[in-house]
This record gives C-alpha cells, structure tokens and sequence, in this order.
C-alpha cells in the first residue's frame, strides 16, 4: 500500500512560494521564506505524530493534558539545501535530534553521490523526518531514505518545498512506506533535471553561490 502524498493548499504557503520562485529573490529573503514555508508544510506533515496523555497542573487546576509520545522524532537534512528546513523543524520540535546525510547531484547522471553521513543511532525508536526542498528526479531522496532504513528507520515522512510527478513516483515505488508532503508540485523536469518552473538550484540560491 502506498502511504500519503499530500499538497499543501494554503494562501499563505502559494503566496511564500510565488516569493521563492522568483529569480530576484535575495538569498536572505530566499533563506526566510524557506524556513516559513517548512514551518507551515510540517505542520501538516507532522499531523500523525502519536500522542499520549500526561497530567499537568497549571495555576488553576490539574488536568489531563496531550504531549508527543516516546522519543522525540529525528529531523535529517540532505545537505546543503536540506540545512534550511532542518533549522525550521527544530523550531517546531526543539527536541528532535538531527541527522544529516551530504548528497550531491552528478552533474552529467544526474545521479546522487554520497559525500557525508551522521545520524542518531535510534532511529527505530523515532519517527523520522527527512527534509530537503527539491524533489526532482526522486534520485537523492529515494537514496537517502534508503540509507535512513539501512540505519533502522521505520516510520519515515519525507517533507519537501517543491516537487514534481517525477520525484514523486520515484520515491513511492521505490519506498511506498514513506508519507511525503509538499509545499508545491510544480509540472515536470527540463533536461538538466531541474523542475519546471522550479525555483532554480535551490543550495546555490540558499547560500548565494550561483
Ligand atoms: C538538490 C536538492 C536535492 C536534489 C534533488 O541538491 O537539494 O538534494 O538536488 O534532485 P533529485 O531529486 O534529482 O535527486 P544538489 O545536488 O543541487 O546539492 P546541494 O544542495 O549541495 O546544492
Ligand atoms: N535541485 C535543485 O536545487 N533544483 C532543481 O530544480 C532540481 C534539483
């Protein structure tokens, strides 16, 4: 069975993604919206979290309250450009351990190359959240859940700002277990792989190397 491939439909994230689209967009303005638009997409994506119930007392009474169950998830950023998302997760969850996972595009194959890895060792005791803003030909995010499987990871949501059908299918058939959320699907690839109409190379517009 295939888990859930949701598409955020807000007037607030269409409106930070016009934003992120546009080429005369500064990397600090760029690095602003990215962090706002992860905000409002997790907040869906993380809608499933397990919750227990605690009692708490407050000024006035002691109450049945709601908090997250067992151990705080792991947010692991693809870097660069997953770095960004990362950050704004653990405003959500300052709790959550992070891993990272240092992938890069083969310019020629278009193929992911592994350069870096660290993750928490207990991933199958944490839902895992993998972040990275592009998902385009599916490449890297299909190889970076299966290394995140590889490390023990059982409940994984990828959560990313731009997608397309492409990436989208790549990573269902490979790993069908895995929620995805996605601020936009946009149309489709060009011929370098890069989304259509995208918003460009999304770590070179992040930290101002294009
Ligand atoms: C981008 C992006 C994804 C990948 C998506 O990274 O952040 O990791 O491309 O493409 P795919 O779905 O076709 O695999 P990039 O290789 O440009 O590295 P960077 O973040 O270091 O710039
Ligand atoms: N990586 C990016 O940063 N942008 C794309 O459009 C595709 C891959």
């Amino acid at each position: 069975m295939t888990v859930a491939l949701t598409i955020i439909d807000h007037p607030l994230v269409a409106d930070k993604i016009t934003r992120l689209r546009d080429a005369n967009t500064d990397s600090a303005r760029f690095r602003a919206l990215c962090r706002e638009v992860t905000v409002l997409t997790a907040y869906e994506a993380l809608r499933d979290l397990p919750t227990t119930t605690i009692q708490v007392t407050t000024p006035i009474a002691t109450t049945d309250a709601t908090i997250l169950a067992g151990r705080a998830p792991a947010v692991v950023g693809v870097l660069r450009a997953g770095l960004i998302m990362v950050e704004a997760i653990l405003a959500l969850v300052p709790e959550a351990r992070v891993g990272h996972i240092g992938l890069f595009r083969d310019p020629t194959t278009h193929l992911p190359v592994e350069y870096y890895r660290k993750l928490p060792t207990d991933l199958d005791q944490r839902a895992t959240i993998l972040v990275d803003p592009m998902l385009a030909t599916g490449g890297s995010a299909v190889a970076a859940i299966a290394l995140l499987k590889a490390a023990g990871a059982a409940s994984i949501r990828l959560i990313s700002i731009i997608g397309c059908p492409e990436g989208v299918a790549a990573v269902q058939r490979d790993h069908p277990d895995v929620s995805i959320t996605l601020a936009a699907m946009d149309d489709g690839l060009d011929d370098h792989a890069y989304i259509v109409p995208g918003l460009g190379d999304a770590g070179d517009r992040l930290y101002g190397t294009h």
